[in-house]
């Protein structure tokens, strides 16, 4: 199988848990160029490189997204605009887009994220507040394969507390990234943990209360099953990765822009000239 891994304390101890448990298990690391003020990416790698210098035997694939696509992520984000130039929209579709084309062209299973309980728990509440119903119906620990070139998908952690996580790699003296994503301030993900966390601290188990009942719902009385009728996906004519776009996937007509945002600011002459 193929573990994401970020740096951050619930990819890396995954990674450990799995090959503790006889997994052959294999990491991903996407450096999406993000600096911040605190070396965030190269940060993380070097974090990343420790812990395998540490488990002889592990292997690790890098996709370095400056030097494959063209752009750091907050650059790509400003040229494009995508997400008003904030660059969580963008590195959340390009994590999602490198991550299955890994998996797929190596021929892996299996693709395991550390996603903990309190990521999901506040999934749940942004979707749920909003009424995503089709968010809500595919949000699930794991997402089978499809014939289409779809991976499956797993967050094994999703029943433990971002407590528990942090208390095994510090056990287990897993070093990694303390910093968050500096572009994360402000995002409702985060304010959404902060008023989780308050409920959590008036009533303990809300939290996974929450999650685990919205699964039951699901399976057990068919919740959001209407909202789940399947997409058909087709194949990118340029990446070939699975997309519900006719045409170019959004991955690859995003990235198409950010570079000719680039070169026509590199040598903005030639550009006027071929107009
Ligand atoms: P996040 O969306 O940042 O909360 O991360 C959720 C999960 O996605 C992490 O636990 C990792 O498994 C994976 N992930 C996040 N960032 C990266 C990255 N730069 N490279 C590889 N995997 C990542
Ligand atoms: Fe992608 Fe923060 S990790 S913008
Ligand atoms: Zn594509």
């Amino acid at each position: 199988m193929l573990v994401a891994v970020s740096g951050g304390k619930d990819s890396l101890a995954l990674w450990d848990v799995l090959v503790a448990l006889g997994y052959q298990a294999d990491g991903l690391y996407i450096k999406l160029g993000i600096d911040g003020g605190v070396r965030y990416s190269d940060q993380s790698l070097e974090k990343i490189e420790a812990f395998i210098a540490a488990r002889p035997g592990a292997r690790l694939t890098v996709v370095d997204v400056p030097q494959e696509l063209g752009a750091p992520i907050p650059l790509a984000a400003q040229l494009t605009r995508r997400g008003q130039g904030r660059p969580c929209s963008i590195c959340g579709m390009s994590r999602r887009h490198i991550m299955n084309r890994v998996a797929h062209d190596g021929g892996y299973d299996v693709l395991a994220t550390g996603h903990n309980l309190d990521d999901e728990a506040a999934t749940l509440m942004g979707n749920t507040l909003s009424w995503q119903v089709g968010y809500l119906a595919r949000q699930h620990p794991v997402l089978p394969a499809s014939d289409d070139g779809l991976v499956r998908k797993v967050k094994p952690f999703f029943r433990f507390y971002e407590r528990e996580t942090a208390a095994y790699a510090l056990v287990c003296g897993i070093d990694y990234v303390y910093d968050e994503c500096p572009y994360a301030v402000g995002a409702t993900s985060i304010y959404y943990k902060g008023l989780l966390n308050q409920l959590e601290a008036d009533r303990p188990g809300a939290k996974l209360q929450f999650v685990l009942s919205f699964l039951r719902a699901k399976e057990e009385e068919g919740a959001f099953a209407q909202a789940a009728s399947e997409v058909t996906l087709k194949r990118c004519p340029k990446c070939g990765q699975p997309t519900a776009n006719d045409g170019e996937c959004t991955f690859c007509r995003t990235w198409d822009r950010v570079r000719e945002r680039l070169a026509s600011q590199t040598h903005p002459q030639t550009q006027m000239e071929a107009r």
